[in-house]
């Protein structure tokens, strides 16, 4: 009988819909499994701007450091929209990132056999795909400095800054090269040395550090090629490492390579915290009306349960829950194609469920 606390941020839009989806999964998690979770729940973004006027509140940051995980939703929302880029709810995010130093972003990416058909490329081609992008997320060009909007000579210059210190490259890097050792053992890293001096130190820093994972076969591509070939041959990859901003762009497109952005969970993982999200946002056209599909956030708790508490078993039951769920035929309306049936929330989250009873 094991106790463990977790840090619930709702957020925005549909988050408090899809985060109360995982977590009645992670009460059958504590039926079937005799595990018990404690679960304080905190304000971030916009809902946090509108109570306390920052979206990133001091009483959050600290629940979240007194806690072993973080579950959170989404962020953001139309009325927020004008304001000022620090004030935005998505500021919240990014300072969460930086503060709990969560520098790598685990973001998988694997075709739903019973999905295939929603990916834009053709079934052949997406088959078998099953990716791990592993994206930098505290350093880089989102956080490099000098930045901002200066005035040279009467002109306005924009300036942002791509900076990476060679520890910074060298622990996600590490990073990718271990979890690459415990899945297929291919490794992909993505840079653009042939322009950038901070690429090459990166392509550098991979090489020293290939030499302590022998059997993991290491590949170097230029980040417009790696966009190309995620198209062209998806299931050829295994494990990718990259730096901030190429991880944003690529794991966007490996997402919709194997079909729908409502099916993604991310983790985002330093030495102490973690912070599992899915990787869609607060949707607010369709918050509160019951249809947010909630698996991405359901996959975001399973990946919570193996990384942060250990617990392969209950991980795999509930990836396996809803497998079974797809194949049964359920859909809710973002993964809908004609001959499944149309399901909600609640109901999609009702099946998941019952299919972990076995
Ligand atoms: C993501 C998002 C964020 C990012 C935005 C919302 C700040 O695109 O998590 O990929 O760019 O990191
Ligand atoms: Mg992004």
């Amino acid at each position: 009988m094991g106790e463990f606390k977790i840090t619930v941020l709702k957020g925005d839009g549909i988050g408090p819909e899809i985060v109360d989806s995982a977590l009645r999964v992670l009460d059958k998690v504590q039926e079937l499994f005799g595990v018990s979770f404690e679960r304080e729940e905190a304000l971030i973004g916009g809902i946090a701007i509108d109570t306390t006027g920052d979206p990133l509140p001091e009483d959050t940051l600290k629940r979240c450091k007194d806690s072993q995980a973080v579950l959170l939703g989404a962020v953001g929302g139309y009325k927020w929209d004008n304001l000022p880029t620090d004030k935005r709810p998505e500021k919240g995010l990014l300072r969460i990132r930086k503060e709990l130093d969560l520098y790598a972003n685990l973001r998988p990416a694997k075709v739903w056999e019973p999905l295939i058909h929603s990916s834009p490329l053709k079934d052949e081609v997406v088959k078998g795909t099953d990716m791990l992008v592993v994206r930098e997320l505290t350093s880089g060009i989102y956080y490099g400095e000098p930045r901002g909007i200066f005035e040279e000579e009467g002109k306005r210059v924009g300036v942002n800054t791509m900076r990476y210190t060679e520890d910074e490259i060298r622990r996600v890097v590490r990073k990718g090269f271990e979890i690459a050792s415990k899945r297929r053992k291919k490794l992909t890293s993505v840079d653009k040395s042939n322009v950038l001096e901070v690429s090459g130190l990166w392509r550098e820093v991979v090489e020293e550090e290939k030499k302590n994972f022998p059997d993991v076969e290491l590949e170097h591509l230029y980040v417009d090629n790696c966009a190309m070939q995620i198209v062209r041959r998806p299931s050829t990859f295994d494990v990718i490492v990259t730096g901030n901003i190429f991880g944003d762009i690529l794991s966007d497109e490996a997402g919709v390579v194997v079909g729908s952005l409502g099916m993604l969970p991310s983790a985002s993982v330093g030495e102490k915290y973690a912070l599992y999200e899915p990787v869609h946002g607060s949707a607010p056209d369709i918050a509160g009306k019951g249809i947010a599909n909630p698996i991405a956030t359901i996959l975001s708790l399973s990946m919570m349960l193996k990384f942060s508490f250990g617990m392969d078993e209950a991980s795999e039951l509930i990836d396996k829950a809803i497998e079974r769920t797809l194949e049964e035929g359920y859909r809710t309306p973002d993964i809908y194609s004609e001959g499944t049936k149309k399901v909600g929330t609640k109901e999609m989250t009702d099946r998941i469920i019952k299919n972990m009873e076995g």
